[in-house]
């Protein structure tokens, strides 16, 4: 047996020839700032890590604090060899934080969205879906087999046409409104209190996925959502996710959920750490910096004609339209040793290719100015 008659290098070649080739970069160091390859030093506008926790010192002591407490790993499901009480007091911590009543940890987003959208509904469920969330919701609803509306991005009012119609046919199937708070190739962000209205007006339930939001100062209200979805992996510099609500939903989880159920637990030590990293997040000063780095990049990106897409988050997206211009655009941005990554189809919709800009709060003003002249001398070529 081979495969051979999967036909990879043809299909590989393919891309190559469309332009839509993706490579692992290998790199010597990275940061929220700062990125080394191949023996040169870029400046970081890609990284998740918006507070710039990947890289703190306190948040890597209890990370290693952790290792020496709880070993390098959790060594099975938690279901298997239990629950360490790193995990149940980052629960604990992060239930406090949101106001809800329980918190279950899973190994990463992809997989809370996996596991819990599958043990919420199958093919007796309808799911109510904005065209631009993310992958990991998109495989979930194929995965569940759910009744799939996707409504236009961020269209109530497409939203509310849709639960309409099948309220119109008689339909009283159990209902689920699913959305990205802060969407991430975009950067804008749901009308997350609106989808709670229409939620209550049509018996549905609402899931937010806050990945881009959680732990920073546009966190979404976890009391508009009935079930809250957020990873470790982004503000607070980790790895790891959790899936939010009421006691029900979590025991739901606990016995339905198969990404949870089947899957090697989060190690406790990065547990452990989380729980330094949500202590520091809640002393605000990061995420009032990182607002105030946002603040400066849109002041002047103004000022000087830059394209952007309207967002007010950590994620500036500009709009070039085709893969070469993107390509080509972050090549030019490279060789002035600026690593801002290409964004292409199928992650973005046809024609849509852009520069995904993205600010932490370790970022600097000097930072940001660099940034700007590389971005004004690509408007300028
Ligand atoms: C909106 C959204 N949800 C979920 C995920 C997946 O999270 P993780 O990286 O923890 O798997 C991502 C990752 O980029 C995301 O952007």
């Amino acid at each position: 047996m081979s495969l051979t008659s999967f036909g990879l290098s043809a299909r590989l070649s393919k891309l190559r020839a469309q332009s839509r080739i993706r490579a692992l970069s290998p790199i010597e160091f990275s940061s929220s700032t700062q990125i080394r390859a191949s023996g040169k030093d870029y400046l970081n506008f890609s990284s998740n890590d918006y507070l710039g926790l990947a890289a703190d010192s306190r948040v890597a002591k209890s990370y290693i604090e952790g290792v020496n407490r709880f070993g390098s790993g959790s060594g099975a499901s938690a279901l298997v060899t239990g629950r360490s009480q790193a995990h149940s007091e980052l629960e604990a911590a992060l239930a406090d934080h949101l106001g809800v009543e329980a918190v279950l940890l899973f190994g990463s987003g992809f997989l809370a969205n996996l596991g819990v959208i599958s043990a919420l509904a199958d093919a007796q469920t309808q799911v109510y879906s904005d065209a631009l969330n993310h992958a990991s919701i998109i495989d979930a609803l194929k995965l569940s087999r759910a009744e799939r509306h996707i409504y236009a991005h961020k269209s109530i009012d497409a939203l509310e046409h849709q639960l309409l119609e099948s309220k119109s046919k008689g339909n009283t199937v159990p209902r689920l409104i699913v959305s990205d708070h802060v969407f991430s190739m975009d950067g804008d962000k749901a009308n997350v209190a609106g989808l709670r209205r229409l939620a209550d007006a049509h018996d549905s339930a609402l899931m937010i996925d806050d990945a881009h939001g959680f732990a920073l100062p546009y966190e979404a209200k976890s009391s508009d959502c009935d079930v809250y979805v957020a990873t470790l992996g982004k503000s607070l510099g980790l790895s790891g996710a959790f899936v939010a609500g009421s006691n029900d939903l979590i025991e739901f989880l606990v016995n339905h959920a198969r990404t949870a159920i089947y899957s090697t637990a989060l190690a406790p030590a990065i547990a452990h750490a989380a729980i330094r990293a949500l202590k520091i997040i809640k002393e605000r000063e990061l995420g009032q910096k990182l607002l105030a780095n946002i603040d400066y990049f849109k002041n002047q990106a103004i000022e000087y004609g830059l394209d952007l897409l309207p967002s007010d988050t950590a994620i500036q997206p500009m709009l070039l339209g085709s893969d070469e211009a993107s390509l080509s655009a972050m090549q030019a941005l490279k060789d002035k040793g600026l690593w801002v990554t290409a964004i292409r189809p199928p992650t973005v919709a046809e024609g849509t290719s852009r520069l995904r800009i993205v600010f932490s709060a370790a970022h600097s003003e000097s930072q940001i100015d660099c940034l700007l002249a590389g971005l004004r001398s690509l408007k300028n070529n």
